[in-house]
């Protein structure tokens, strides 16, 4: 069961946003596609990294011929005996959708991945309607004021 409506966060600063990112860590299952959009700058770098590090990810990604596009982790921090692994991608220098599907990027959108994709809006049409949408969105004269919407996320259990 999706929920519907956004859930609205407001972040002061850096730190609270890496406080709501551990939070939304802790609902994600295998097989979770999560699209970050936001301008340059908004935080979804710092969002996808504190997700990482609550998933347990502890080691760098390796070098691979698309590392700039598609990093691949392991994650420790799995419900028992479950292996899982978290990709995080920024289709940021991407062309198009194509371009983006050659990369064998829906071998990422199931078991036992968890999938973080930043500037996934240039390939929208890849994604499902399951997709886990966050959107952060700078505030009007407030420098480190942030606002983080999340629609999607599935209840704690
Ligand atoms: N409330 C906040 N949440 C997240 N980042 C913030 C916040 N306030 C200031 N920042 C700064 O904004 C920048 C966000 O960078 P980054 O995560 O790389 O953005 P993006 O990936 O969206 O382009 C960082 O330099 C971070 O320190
Ligand atoms: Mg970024």
């Amino acid at each position: 069961m999706l929920t519907d409506n956004p859930l609205r966060f407001l972040s002061r600063n850096e730190t609270e946003t890496i406080e709501i990112a551990k939070d939304f860590a802790a609902s994600l299952r295998v097989g979770d596609v999560v699209a970050l959009s936001g301008e340059l700058g908004a935080g979804k770098s710092v969002f996808c990294r504190a997700v990482m590090r609550a998933l347990g990810v502890v080691d760098e990604a390796l070098p691979s011929p698309t590392f700039s596009i598609i990093q691949e982790y392991d994650a420790a921090n799995g419900i028992a005996g479950e292996h899982r692994r978290v990709t995080h991608m920024d289709w940021y220098r991407l062309g198009d959708a194509d371009e983006i599907e050659m990369l064998g990027i829906r071998d990422y959108f199931q078991v036992p991945w968890i999938c973080l994709i930043e500037w996934a809006e240039r390939a929208d049409g890849l994604l499902s309607d399951e997709t886990i949408r966050v959107h952060i969105s700078c505030v009007a004269n407030d420098m480190e004021a942030r606002l983080v919407e999340i629609t999607g996320e599935k209840p704690q259990n």
